[in-house]
């Protein structure tokens, strides 16, 4: 067994324009779902899987990401003073959630790019990345396995899930031979955003990774490829082709619940989602959306 992973690294430099007017002067990753910024779920998650330091990839007009894993003295004394101590708890979640740590990206030249910006902060050992855009619903741990699959296998290790062929082009879409694991499969080439006829398989890379360091090796010498942006998906694809130097590629097959709030309609589906499951709001919303269904239809 190797030593633990602690180590996650947050591409958080898009500029979110599928979000506009909202994300002109805020990062896309602000934006609520339901009552927390979408970037708070997938620190909680990396948290949740033991990366306890977490390393954001920002760009310009990033700092609101900054400031919400900060301390907020101002509102904090407020609180304290009124004795709200609920609304005081819900403050300090995400000041206490992680060993924070940033890094700006400077030109948005692609998620290879990005990655290859925390090699001094990780050093040389396997690290998780997280993308802002996919929230992993908390009750279907992915992250746990890949880390296991990693240590086990000492491989770089892909999510993977399958999605509909109609969808493969806006996804890493990965060729691959079974294990004798049915939630493990040996990853033997990756295309970025192929076309529905391209694709080898209809197995796309959802935003979870755990690396091996030799990525920032293969990344410096990647060349831009798909919308000329240096991209991790051909990182990866050399990384597959060449065990013997990189460790290779394997795959975890996900099944459980994804939320993709990049996109306007998904991310207004995983507001519903997540909310019609809380306590707080599940009880009032579900017998609306029944009725409000009904006079839809
Ligand atoms: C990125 C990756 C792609 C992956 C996707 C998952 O694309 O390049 O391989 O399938 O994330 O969300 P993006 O969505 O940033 O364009």
């Amino acid at each position: 067994m190797g030593t633990p992973i602690t180590k996650a690294v947050i591409p958080a430099a898009g500029l979110g324009t599928r979000f506009l007017p909202a994300t002109k002067a805020m990062p896309k990753e602000m934006l609520p779902v339901v009552d927390k910024p979408a970037i708070q779920y997938v620190v909680e998650e990396a948290v949740a899987a033991g990366l306890h330091d977490v390393l954001m990839i920002t760009g310009r007009n990033k700092n609101s990401l900054e400031n919400h894993f900060d301390r907020m003295t101002e509102l904090e004394d407020l609180l304290a003073r009124k004795g709200d101590l609920t609304k005081l708890a819900k403050v300090n979640e995400s000041t206490d959630l992680a060993d924070m740590h940033y890094v700006r990206q400077g030109d948005p030249l692609g998620l290879g790019h990005a990655i290859l910006r925390a090699k001094m902060h990780v050093g040389r050992a396997p690290f998780a990345v997280l993308l802002g855009d996919d929230i992993i619903d908390a009750r279907d741990p992915l992250l746990g396995k890949m880390l296991h699959e990693q240590d086990k296998r000492n491989a770089s290790i892909v999510a993977l899930m399958e999605v509909d062929p109609s969808q493969i082009h806006m996804y890493g879409a990965a060729a691959i031979e079974e294990t004798d694991d049915p939630d493990v499969v040996r990853v033997t080439g990756l295309v970025e955003k192929p076309s529905a006829a391209d694709a080898p398989s209809n197995l796309a890379i959802i935003g979870r990774y755990v690396l091996r360091p030799e990525v920032f090796d293969v990344l410096e010498h990647t060349k831009p490829g798909k919308g000329n942006e240096i991209q991790l998906t051909d990182a990866l694809q050399e990384m597959a082709i060449t065990p013997e130097e990189t460790g290779g590629v394997y795959g975890v097959i996900f099944r459980g619940r994804r939320y993709d709030t990049g996109d306007r309609l998904d991310y207004i589906k995983a507001i519903i989602q997540l909310a019609v499951d809380r306590d707080d709001l599940g009880p009032d919303l579900r017998p609306w959306l029944r009725d409000f269904a009904g006079r839809m239809s």
